[in-house]
C-alpha cells in the first residue's frame, strides 16, 4: 500500500495512528507487540509524536517490546547510534523498561560477535526453532536515498544472507561494517511500514517502486512481507516522479 502525505507532519500522524492500531491488536491476541524501529534521522518525528501527550496514552508500553532493524557499529551514546536516538525520542520520554528494549550490543565492539549475539537475543525471545525467522509485528524502515533499507546497502553481502537473522555486513562506501537484519528475517514480519521523506529521494523512490526490480542495486525493492502488511508512507517532495 502506497500513501503520499502532504507533509511530514500528515505522514507521522497516520503512522502514529497505524503503530496504535498494529499495537493495540498485537496486545489483545498475543499480549504484547514486538517492533523493530528504524534508524537514521527521518523517524525521530514520529517517536517525538508517539510520546506525545496525543498518543502516549493509545498504547500499552508496558507490553510493548522494542528491537532495532540495524544500527551502526558505534558507542550507544554515540550521535550516530540509532538506540541513542530512539532512547532520547521515545524510550526516555515513556519511561520504557529496559527489559523491554533490545539494542544491539555495540560495546563488545566486533562486529560478527554483535551480530550473533543479537540473533541469539531473537531467538531466545522468540524462541524459535532452529531455521525459523521472528514474526515482528512491525518493522519500521526507512530508505536511503541509494535504495538501501536498514543496512542492506546496495552490492553488499547481506543482501544474500537467507539463513540468518541478523548479520555483520561490510559496507564498503561507507567504509564501516554495519549491524543489520536480513531480507528473510525483515520479511516474515507481520507488519512492515516506510517511512520516506525528502526531494533527495523522489528518483529512488521512482525506481524502486516503478521501474525494473534490481534488488542488488535498490535493496528497498527486496522488502515483501511473506504473509504481511507493506506500507509505504511518502511525504509528497519524495514521491514526486511517481506516476
Ligand atoms: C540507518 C537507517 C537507514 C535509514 C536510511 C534513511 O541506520 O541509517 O536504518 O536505513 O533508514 O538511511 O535515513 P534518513 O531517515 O536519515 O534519510
Amino acid at each position: 500500500m502506497i500513501k503520499i502525505f502532504a507533509d511530514a507532519e500528515q505522514l507521522n500522524r497516520f503512522a502514529a495512528e497505524k503503530f496504535v492500531e498494529i499495537a493495540v491488536e498485537a496486545v489483545e491476541k498475543n499480549g504484547s507487540c514486538v517492533v523493530a524501529l528504524a534508524g537514521g534521522s527521518t523517524p525521530k518525528a514520529f517517536y517525538q509524536l508517539l510520546a506525545s501527550e496525543k498518543y502516549k496514552n493509545e498504547i500499552d508500553w508496558t507490553k510493548t517490546i522494542f528491537f532495532f532493524g540495524d544500527e551502526r557499529n558505534v558507542a550507544p551514546d554515540s550521535d550516530e547510534s540509532n538506540f541513542r536516538m530512539a532512547n532520547e525520542n521515545l524510550f526516555a520520554p515513556l519511561k520504557i523498561n529496559d527489559a523491554n528494549i533490545f539494542r544491539w550490543q555495540t560495546e563488545l565492539k566486533d562486529a560478527k560477535k554483535i551480530a550473533g549475539d543479537y540473533e541469539d537475543s531473537i531467538k531466545a525471545f522468540f524462541a524459535l526453532f532452529e531455521k525459523e525467522f521472528p514474526k515482528f509485528d512491525l518493522i519500521l524502515l526507512g530508505m536511503g536515498d541509494d535504495g538501501h533499507t536498514a543496512s542492506l546497502f546496495p552490492h553488499t553481502e547481506a543482501l544474500r544472507e537467507k539463513d540468518k537473522i541478523a548479520v555483520a555486513n561490510p559496507v564498503g562506501k561507507l567504509n564501516t561494517t554495519r549491524l543489520t537484519l536480513t531480507f528473510p528475517a525483515i520479511n516474515n514480519a507481520r507488519n512492515v511500514i516506510f517511512l520516506v521523506k525528502g526531494a533527495d529521494k523522489a528518483a529512488t523512490v521512482r525506481a524502486v517502486l516503478q521501474e525494473d526490480l534490481q534488488p542488488e542495486k535498490f535493496p528497498s525493492q527486496a522488502i515483501s512481507p511473506t504473509n504481511g502488511e507493506l506500507w509505504w508512507l511518502i511525504e509528497k517532495d519524495a514521491a514526486r516522479f511517481l506516476q
